[in-house]
């Protein structure tokens, strides 16, 4: 007897395919699978459909198909440094393209659970919880914020799920944070590494895992989820280190402000998951645990 259904958007992104991995084994929900490119990345066996979720009509059209109780949107543009530059496409998908989601689900009272991120903040004073004020000093947070406004504000049955410092791995997708350290530290390559960026990094099992406990909850509002540790990027990339066995001696410490990034980054920030946590039963790992598995996942 399945639960209900759950449509998933961005269902080929390094969550998307994390949700749909824990959600088959962990649960009843039936799954309706979308991403905006022609094909699946995941070789299974689930309904896919090819969907854009800029385009208001077809989005409609989809959803009001399928009839989902709850639509898990993880489509996103999520080069934090390319939205400074194409400023236009990543309010088209972080914000207008979530407005088509409101439209969609919120005349069916289906219920929309979407991601944010600790990028609405500005990292003077973090770490935050989900009383805490926010200021995005990117154009990316901005975009971000926006589209968590327009969801609270719609009347849409819906969980805003914000996290931080992805990482996993999955099929085709872009690299992230620990998998980019992993290539270029076993190909022994210098790298410059931050210690002024602090937080917490989020393996996607975890992640997903939490948003399973949000929806089997069927509690509503922001929450925070994400990784046990919130230490700086430095701290983090020795414990990859020592699990996955590389030389510290690659690694140059640096400040963020000698990387020049398009994009201001909060710099004191993390996310407090304590909400989470008491509401949810949600108990994140902490950073060698999730590296562990990182690695058991990579089959080293
Ligand atoms: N990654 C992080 O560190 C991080 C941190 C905090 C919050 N978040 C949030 O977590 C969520 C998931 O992020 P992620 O890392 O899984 O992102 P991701 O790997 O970039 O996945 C996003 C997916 O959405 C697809 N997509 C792009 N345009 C689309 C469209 N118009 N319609 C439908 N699908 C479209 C992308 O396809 P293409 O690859 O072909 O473009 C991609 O498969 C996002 O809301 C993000 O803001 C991420």
């Amino acid at each position: 007897m399945k639960k209900g259904k759950i449509l998933i958007t961005g269902s080929n992104g390094l969550l998307g395919q994390a949700i749909v991995s824990i959600f088959t084994r962990e649960s009843d929900f039936e799954l309706t699978l979308t991403s905006v490119e022609e094909q699946s990345n995941i070789n299974l066996n689930f309904n896919y459909i090819q969907l854009d979720i800029t385009n208001k009509e077809k989005t409609k059209k989809a959803i009001s198909e399928v009839s989902p109780d709850v639509v898990i949107n993880c489509a996103a543009f999520t080069d934090v440094d390319a939205c400074e530059t194409e400023r236009e496409l990543c309010w088209k998908l972080n914000v207008d393209a979530v407005k088509n989601l409101i439209i969609a689900t919120r005349p069916h009272n289906i219920k929309l659970v979407h991601f944010s991120t600790d990028y609405v903040f500005d990292g003077k004073n973090g770490p935050y919880d989900e009383s805490s004020v926010p200021n995005p000093l990117s154009f990316y947070g901005r975009s971000k914020l926006a589209a968590e406004n327009a969801i609270t504000i719609s009347g849409t049955k819906h969980a805003i799920i914000r996290t931080m410092v992805l990482f996993g791995i999955g099929n085709k997708v872009k690299a992230n944070f620990a998998t980019w350290l992993i290539n270029k530290l076993s190909a022994g390559e210098m790298i410059n590494i931050v210690d002024d960026q602090i937080g917490n990094s989020t393996i996607v099992d975890d992640l997903a895992y939490g948003t399973l406990k949000l929806i089997e909850s069927e509690r509503e509002g922001l929450y925070n989820i994400a990784g046990k540790d919130i230490e700086s990027r430095l701290d983090f990339t020795y414990k990859l280190c020592e699990v996955f066995g590389y030389k510290k001696s690659l690694i140059s410490v640096i400040k963020t402000k000698d990387l020049n990034q398009p994009a201001p980054r909060p710099l004191n920030s993390g996310l407090i998951t304590l909400k989470a946590q008491t509401e949810l039963g949600f108990e994140p790992m902490d950073s060698v645990e999730s590296l562990q598995l990182l690695k058991y996942q990579m089959g080293f």
